[in-house]
């Protein structure tokens, strides 16, 4: 079975505490975009895992591997490690995988970020992780990549071809030219080189070999659908594309042998840095939503902007990503508003509109149109049916289901891996396929 997992909306929306949760049926659990912009947060009993480039599926027994659409930042990598070693969790070569072609972030590209976004007059509000400036030298194909890195002689040769060119980009944007050249930081990298050589591996041919063999994989996505580079809110969105079919093209696995692909949905939403949101609550009833939802990047510790259920962004998702099935967060946060309300449309110059329009110009001009749906007052944190929820909790989920006309599977009520149940058919789904 393969299965793949994408952020509906615009990134934390639960991916990793999914992720952890599923994972125990799946023996591949693959990364495919993105890099140590994402931060996904996996709770267990009292431990709190914040992980970055490492997929999720880490804490179970699955094979993880980072695929060649990744850009991996090693030292970060390395600091990973190091913190699931200090809880006892061991990632060696045979737990983990990482592509011979995933690109290098490298000191320079964090630095070109950091410069760009100072310059740029509208501001993108990247996470400055490197990760637009390693894209682009992926697509300009001058990226060094895993299989350099691991070899030192290749690692040199790629970075002197590559130098003087990035000496002088850096030197034109008024940056520090020395951070290419840099000897303590080109140590380092031959250093994490040598540490990473074991785990490169052909991600594309270990999937497809587990699949031949009958084995589940999972594909993990980082960031959400209205950040990919292509279909999103450009050009406030990242660098990748977030969206199911990415996975495919970047883990090198055919669009034929996909089996369900699962939407992480936020019971309301959250957008981190600038762009449009059409739902936004600029009020304290926003920064209620923040803080009860604890709405805070993993990355960068900046506060996420907050706001109600957005339909049309919704409905953009499951066309964009072609959904079998829902995993709704944070039911919990909404508890204690009333009403809570869904943005059914938008009101775009003075007509109803369902979908988002195309550009990114014309959302920033549409209004919410709202459903109002009566609110609850119980805390849900230690619910454990759907059947035990609150009427109006469980009136809002079924409205919610029936608005998105894709089925609601499992219903997460807390960080906590406890704190989920199904509502519906995922079991079934699983018994299915295996
Ligand atoms: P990701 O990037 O999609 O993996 O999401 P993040 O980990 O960045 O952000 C989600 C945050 O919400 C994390 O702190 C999770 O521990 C937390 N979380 C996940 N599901 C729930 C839930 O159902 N209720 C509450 N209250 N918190 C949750
Ligand atoms: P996860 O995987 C939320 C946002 C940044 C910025 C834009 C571009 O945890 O859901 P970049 O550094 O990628 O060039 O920044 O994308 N962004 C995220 N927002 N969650 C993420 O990842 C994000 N990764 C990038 O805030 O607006
Ligand atoms: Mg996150």
């Amino acid at each position: 079975m393969f299965t793949i997992i994408t952020g509906s909306q615009f990134g934390d929306e639960g991916k990793g505490k999914i992720v952890d949760l599923l994972a125990k049926n799946y023996d591949i659990v693959a990364r495919f975009q993105g890099g140590n912009n994402a931060g996904h947060t996996v709770k267990v009993g009292d431990e709190v895992y914040k992980l970055h480039l490492i997929p999720s599926g880490i804490l179970l027994d699955a094979r993880i591997l980072i695929g060649p659409g990744v850009v991996l930042n090693p030292e970060v990598l390395a600091e990973e490690i190091t913190m699931l070693e200090k809880h006892g969790i061991k990632v060696d070569a045979g737990k983990l995988g990482i592509d011979a072609k995933t690109s290098i972030i490298m000191p320079y590209h964090i630095e070109m970020d950091g410069i760009r976004e100072a310059f740029r007059e509208q501001k993108i509000g990247t996470t400055r992780r490197g990760i637009g400036n390693a894209y682009i030298d992926k697509i300009a194909r001058d990226e060094i990549r895993m299989a350099e890195l691991v070899n030192s002689d290749r690692f040199l040769a790629k970075l002197e071809e590559l130098a003087h060119q990035k000496e002088t980009e850096i030197e034109a944007m008024g940056g520090d030219l020395e951070i290419v050249r840099d000897p303590v930081l080109i140590e380092r990298y031959l250093e994490l080189g040598r540490q990473f050589a074991a785990y490169v591996t052909d991600v594309s041919r270990e999937i497809n070999e587990a699949l031949d063999e009958g084995k589940n994989v999972m594909a993990e996505g980082a960031q959400g659908t209205h950040l990919d580079v292509i279909h999103g809110t450009q050009k406030f969105v990242t660098s990748s594309s977030t969206i199911a079919g990415s996975a495919c093209a970047n883990l090198g696995v055919g669009p034929t042998r996909v089996d369900n692909v699962i939407a992480i949905v936020k019971a309301y939403i959250t957008r981190v840095g600038e762009g449009p949101l059409p739902t936004e609550l600029t009020d304290e009833l926003g920064e209620k939503i923040q803080i009860a939802g604890g709405e805070f990047g993993t990355t960068t510790g900046r506060g996420r902007r907050c706001g109600w259920f957005d339909l049309p962004l919704l409905k953009k998702a499951i066309t964009l990503n072609g959904y079998t099935e829902i995993s709704l967060t944070k039911l919990d946060v909404l508890t204690g508003l009333d009403p809570v309300r869904i943005c059914v449309c938008y009101n775009y110059r003075g007509e109803n509109i369902d979908y988002p329009p195309e550009l990114t110009e014309d959302l920033e001009k549409c209004s919410p149109v709202y459903e109002d749906l009566p609110g609850w007052k119980n805390d849900l944190t230690q619910v454990k049916s759907f059947e035990e929820l609150p009427e109006n909790a469980k009136g809002y989920v079924r409205r919610l289901e029936e608005l998105m006309k894709v089925p609601i599977g499992y219903i997460s009520v807390g960080p906590g891996r406890a704190q989920t149940f199904k509502k519906g058919n995922y079991s079934a789904w699983v018994k299915q396929h295996q």
